[in-house]
């Protein structure tokens, strides 16, 4: 059952029934509130695509900003806890606002240019093979596909030892678990991400020493060779001793550096496992869609895109105002916390015709699913090729592929929005 239009706070969403299909929630909220104050939470919960377009591209909400009022919004016990983690992201371009974003970003461009992940297609492809080879009548897509794929291409493209990713990949599932803004996060996840950066951190500056003496063309290499001429970019040890500190805006700190490959590792991979998964269930959902796909194979990148659309992995992000905003007669006080809901936005009727319909040949425009502006989603071009190839791969090899049971479980993520396994008959 939907809630009032007195409750329609996003404590909802921690209900199991409204948590299987957010959307007619999102619906109530964008009709009845669509500028919406959630008492019980603490923050503005924005929902019509206009308005969260509008706001990404208005430099009075601030990422920085956000990360910061969301540690200040846990209990003191907590922020000693969390405080490492915060203090990392805070070095990303995640979380950060021009200037310093505009520096991080220009240096990581270079490692997510559509012609630079295009050479990842062999190793993507063979890991797509090899990982299907082991399935036999039956699989769970997300464990033995969705799961693993990402995690090895984005070691792959950062230029992490094959050898080493169970271990990152663990470190980097304590990290995602604590995205988001609810208040009240449970220590136990505080203190495990705070763990897990740790030991992550020293790896990576280990790695970063071991490569600065054979570089190669992966993503630490090249964040390596970005300096200001000397070929020594961030602060490194010689004879135990820490040598020296960034000397150029064209450089990167050390832990810029560490921050930053941390946070690519962490975002980077359970959002490309659930457009897997939230992909295929879709398919399965609406066999007319997943025919026309099968006799239309140039279809593939329109349907991954009304995917992202339909039923995005990331529905929530978040701003804070840096000075009072007024928005349709509403007031957003300085310092105030903003919800945007992509996964409202992109079912927004103002925006697409029939916005609950799946439909892998509409052509309306961008959706919000990657973001919009400056903090548009870096790893678009890798998401989408690793899409590609699954999606094709899939299809081409199990063309009967079909759902094993109608009993689906949903991710208990406040921000990330997928299944936790699924199963399929092949
Ligand atoms: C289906 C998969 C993905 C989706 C739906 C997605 C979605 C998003 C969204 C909505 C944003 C903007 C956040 C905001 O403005 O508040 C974003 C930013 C970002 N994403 Fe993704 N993402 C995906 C996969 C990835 C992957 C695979 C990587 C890394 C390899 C990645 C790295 C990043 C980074 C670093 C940013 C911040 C960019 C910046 O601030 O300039 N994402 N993503």
């Amino acid at each position: 059952m939907l809630p009032s239009i007195e409750t329609l706070g996003l404590v909802n969403l921690q209900r199991e029934e409204i948590r299987a299909n957010p959307y007619p929630f999102y619906e109530k909220l964008r009709i009845h509130d669509p500028i919406h104050w959630d008492e019980e939470m603490g923050f503005w919960v924005l929902t019509r695509y206009d308005d969260i377009a509008s706001l990404y591209t208005d430099d009075r909400f601030s990422r920085a900003q956000g990360l910061m009022r969301n540690f200040e919004r846990l209990p003191e016990t907590q922020q000693q806890i969390a405080q490492p983690v915060y203090h990392s992201f805070s070095k990303t371009l995640f979380y950060s606002d021009p200037p310093q974003h505009t520096h991080l970003r220009s240096l990581m461009n270079h490692a997510f240019t559509p012609r630079y992940v295009e050479r990842l297609r062999p190793y993507i492809q063979d890991t797509v093979n090899q990982l299907l080879d082991t399935s036999n009548h039956e699989m769970d897509i997300i464990r033995d596909l969705a799961y693993p794929l990402p995690v090895m291409v984005i070691a792959e493209l950062i230029g992490l030892p094959a050898s080493d990713r169970p271990k990152f990949k663990a470190w980097s599932d304590d990290l995602f678990a604590i995205l988001g803004t609810v208040k009240h996060k449970p220590q136990h996840l505080l203190e495990r991400a705070a763990q897990s950066l740790g030991e992550m951190t020293e790896y990576i500056k280990d790695l970063a020493r071991k490569r600065r003496d054979n570089m190669g063309e992966d993503l630490l290499s090249i964040l390596l060779s970005v300096s200001d001429g000397d070929g020594c970019p961030v602060p490194h040890h010689t004879s135990g001793r820490l040598v020296r500190e960034s000397q150029s805006a064209s450089m990167l700190t050390e832990d810029e550096l560490v921050a930053n490959i941390n946070i690519l590792l962490s975002t980077g991979h359970e959002t490309t496992t659930h457009l897997i998964g939230n992909g295929l269930l879709a398919l399965m959902e609406h066999p007319d869609q997943m025919r026309l796909l099968k006799e239309q194979p140039e279809l593939l990148g329109s349907a991954i895109d009304e995917i992202l659309r339909y039923d995005n992995p990331v529905q929530i992000t978040y701003r804070s105002a840096l000075e009072d905003a007024e928005i349709k007669g509403k007031t957003i006080r300085k310092g105030d916390l903003v919800n945007t809901i992509l996964g409202s936005a992109d079912r927004d009727p103002e925006r697409f015709n029939n916005p609950n319909q799946f439909d892998i040949t509409r052509d309306e425009g961008r959706h919000l699913s990657f973001g919009l502006g400056i903090h548009y989603c870096i790893g678009a071009p890798l998401v989408k090729l690793e899409a590609e190839i699954a999606f094709e791969t899939i299809l081409r090899r199990f063309p009967h592929l079909a759902l094993k049971s109608d009993i689906l479980e949903w991710q208990e993520h406040p921000i990330f929005r997928g299944l936790k396994k699924l199963w399929v008959k092949l």
